[in-house]
């Protein structure tokens, strides 16, 4: 029997230098135990000799590799001996892997998976929190992770928040930044971590603007924020008041009887046959949260996906989430999204019908002390990104695509598109689905001339109007 001993939880370097020396010594899995320096030792243990490789090589599949190092960060504590059988019968099967119901590629698959699911949910949820004042001020968080990824999502908090000193606290390991490195230290106990501090009511206030209760999906928020990240996190106190507001502001409505919709506001009735999409929206949401199709996600908070019914008409195309949206992880909910609202409404489209997204779906910005400065994306991003865009257009199958500005143009039409010469009227994509490019609502916000901008914002809604009338249209002909 041969009991290996790894430094700490991470050590993958261990793992794998004993895990080559014992296959190469032709050592079958099922006579190796594995553990972490510093716990129980397995009964009749005996002190072994360090594993020395016999002479020779052997190759994996570098996907293998990739796949153990993130596993490996599970916390199943299996992890160390299921990875070295996968080695072994990789050895005799050079396209296991390939093999995705095989149990143990499955398994370790799945460990992969979620490891890098609560990488994501860490760069999303953590919030620091001001310990002390101006020059000696740094930022502390505490944070719960499920498994050992500290490591692995400290490099994101570096480059985000390059110019401020800051620790993140956790039970296994604490990261520190000074501005140049990041270092790892021991674990801390919560009461280490402080609770409160001034930039928490700004950050309260801002969730608290953003909430939006006429888009209310309880399950869907609890989905991705779930309850136990709530604890740690100043908006959690928001949340329980913000949707019994929602409640009884739906209650009163209900109680007031519905009003009659403006006539040009009538919505027309779905047509009875729906085409059905080849992914659900849901899937494709959470694809989408690990992708690393291009460089965006390294210093984006999350991906922005689409939001709007499945069952959407008319699915509206913008550029790629602000600042606003890469924090709340929802597509036009900031300045813009706030213009764009309006103009609906004035369209007479109810934005809770339509399927909003955006031709990039990771915040692209330069830091510029604390503001964090948008960059259009350029074509080799817009391409990489433009899959989802694909796939939620396969899934939503709408009659209309509204493309807001020239990335989207690009994007739906799959090259450079000039506005104001295709602007207005409806346009055939190759698959059948209707395109209408307009500008993008934050040209509107940035136009200095108040005039120009209140002509450049009718001629939006009278775009808009288009799409709202090719609907009815529409409907009336079904
Ligand atoms: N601009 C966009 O293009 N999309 C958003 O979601 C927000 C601003």
């Amino acid at each position: 029997m041969h009991h290996i001993i790894l430094d700490d939880e991470t050590d993958f370097d261990g793992w794998r230098k004993a895990a080559r020396a014992l296959a190469l010594s032709d050592v079958k899995p099922s006579d190796v135990t594995w553990r972490i320096a510093g716990d129980a030792p397995e009964l009749f243990e005996p002190a072994a000799p360090p594993l020395e490789p016999p002479p020779g090589t052997f190759n994996v599949p570098a996907r293998f590799v990739e796949l153990a190092e993130m596993a490996i960060l599970h916390r199943n504590p299996e992890r160390f001996a299921l990875l070295y059988r996968l080695l072994w019968r990789l050895r005799q099967n050079h396209d296991l892997l390939d093999i995705a119901t095989d149990p143990d590629v499955a398994e370790v698959a799945a460990m992969a998976k979620a490891v890098r699911r609560d990488e994501h949910k860490m760069h999303a949820f953590v919030r620091f929190r001001e310990v002390g004042r101006e020059h000696t001020s740094h930022f502390v968080a505490w944070f719960e992770p499920e498994h050992h990824i500290v490591e692995l999502a400290a490099p994101f908090f570096a480059r985000r928040f390059a110019d401020m000193p800051w620790s993140i606290l956790t039970p296994d390991v604490c990261a520190h930044w000074d501005g140049h490195a990041v270092s790892i230290t021991p674990g801390v106990a919560k009461s280490e971590a402080p609770t409160a501090d001034r930039l928490e009511e700004t950050w309260r206030r801002y969730y608290a603007s953003i909430f939006n209760p006429a888009r209310l999906k309880v399950k869907a928020m609890q989905a991705e924020m779930p309850k136990k990240y709530w604890r740690n996190l100043p908006e959690a106190s928001l949340i329980k008041p913000l949707i019994e507001g929602a409640e009884r502001s739906t209650s009163a409505m209900i109680e007031n009887g519905a009003t009659e919709p403006h006539k040009a506001q009538k919505r027309p009735e779905p047509p009875m046959v729906r085409r059905k999409g080849q992914d659900d929206i849901e899937t494709l949401r959470e694809e989408a949260a690990d992708c690393r199709a291009c460089p965006l996600y390294k210093n984006a908070t999350q991906t922005v996906f689409g939001e709007g019914p499945q069952t959407a008409r008319i699915m509206l195309v913008g550029e790629q989430p602000g600042d606003k949206e890469d924090l709340a992880g929802k597509p036009f909910v900031g300045p813009a999204g706030q213009m764009l609202d309006r103009a609906l409404e004035e369209a007479g489209i109810d934005r809770s019908t339509v399927y909003v997204t955006n031709a990039v779906k990771h915040f692209k910005f330069v830091p510029r002390g604390k503001i964090r400065l948008h960059q259009k994306p350029n074509t080799p991003e817009i391409k990489a990104c433009r899959q989802w865009y694909e796939r939620e257009l396969a899934a939503i199958k709408p009659d209309l695509v509204v493309a807001m500005g020239a990335t989207a143009a690009q994007s739906v039409f799959g090259k450079i598109t000039p506005i104001n010469k295709n602007r207005g009227h409806p346009i055939d994509l190759d698959d059948g689905t209707r395109a209408l490019v307009t500008v993008h609502p934050s040209y509107l916000l940035r136009l200095p001339d108040a005039d120009a901008k209140a002509q450049e914002y009718r001629r939006f809604v009278q775009d808009l109007k288009i799409a709202a009338d090719m609907l009815r249209k529409s409907a009336h002909a079904a």
